[in-house]
């Protein structure tokens, strides 16, 4: 998945999708999300469905109220009804300026989902967290904040990304053994969210969190994405600048295909 934030117009953004040609086998079995910034969603969908592409489309934010007097929000139904299939909720870029907070992040979810949206929920610890030995605890109450309010059933599809923000921008990857361990714990921690946020599923909560897609992102390079997708734990990337060059995103997709071959 490529978040490119705030970054490209619309005609960039089309000149990226035409030089954008990774092979039919990297594509074989990797779903590819783009999320590029509000005004270019609409062009973009109208592109690929023009082309055929099996790119597939997200936004970056959403409002948490549906339509209504809430001005410069963008709403659900807009963003469902303009044909995108996923949303980013609770970036830590938006967590820090714009203040986003659980309870805002728990309604954002929850209209994402009302509206067949698949919510792509972003955690991670700063790096004095990490420091201090409390990444669970913090990664344990941004997934209750954003989750225990829903009442989630497993037909519900959302996505986790785990995103440590010291590693975002910074060059600064996790350690193999860094990236296992937190995988471990956010598996852990969601079955016991989603054992409170569904009471018809007890017992299944354990399944139910490792049928959750785990993505990891911060720092993700066409250098080093093969190693990370080498861990089971990890279903797929949130790629943030690399994802902006059409040919290191191809070249990490290419890398992902390669290592999932062997
Ligand atoms: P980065 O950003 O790949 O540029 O570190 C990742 C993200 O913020 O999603």
């Amino acid at each position: 998945m490529a978040n490119w934030k705030s970054h490209k117009t619309i005609t960039q953004s089309l000149d990226f999708l035409t030089a954008f040609q990774p092979s039919g086998a990297d594509l074989k079995n990797t779903q590819v999300v783009l999320f590029p910034p509000f005004l270019a969603l609409a062009s973009m969908v109208q592109r690929t469905r023009v082309t055929g592409s099996l790119i597939q489309l997200g936004a970056q934010n959403l409002s948490a109220h549906n339509e209504g007097a809430h001005t410069g929000e963008i709403a659900a139904a807009m963003l469902k009804d303009v044909g995108l299939s996923h949303v980013l909720i609770g970036h830590s870029e938006r967590r820090k300026d714009q203040n986003e907070n659980g309870p805002l992040l728990a309604q954002k979810m929850a209209r994402a989902l009302e509206h067949g949206l698949t919510p792509v929920l972003c955690i991670g610890e700063q790096l004095e967290e990490r420091q201090n030995h409390r990444t669970d605890a913090i990664l344990r109450q941004q997934l209750e904040d954003a989750l225990k309010p829903l009442d989630l059933s497993p037909s519900d599809s959302f996505v986790v990304a785990y995103e440590p923000v010291w590693a975002i921008g910074t060059g600064l990857i996790p350690s193999m053994e860094q990236l296992r361990d937190t995988a471990h714990s956010i598996r852990g921690i969601l079955a016991r969210v989603l054992a409170h946020s569904s009471a018809n599923q007890r017992g299944q909560e354990q399944r139910w969190a490792e049928r959750v897609p785990l993505l990891y992102g911060g720092s993700v390079k066409r250098g080093n994405a093969a190693e990370i997708m080498s861990l089971t734990e990890f279903q797929g990337l949130l790629i943030g600048g690399a994802s902006l060059d059409p040919v290191h995103l191809q070249d990490i997709l290419h890398a992902i295909a390669t290592e999932r071959a062997t």
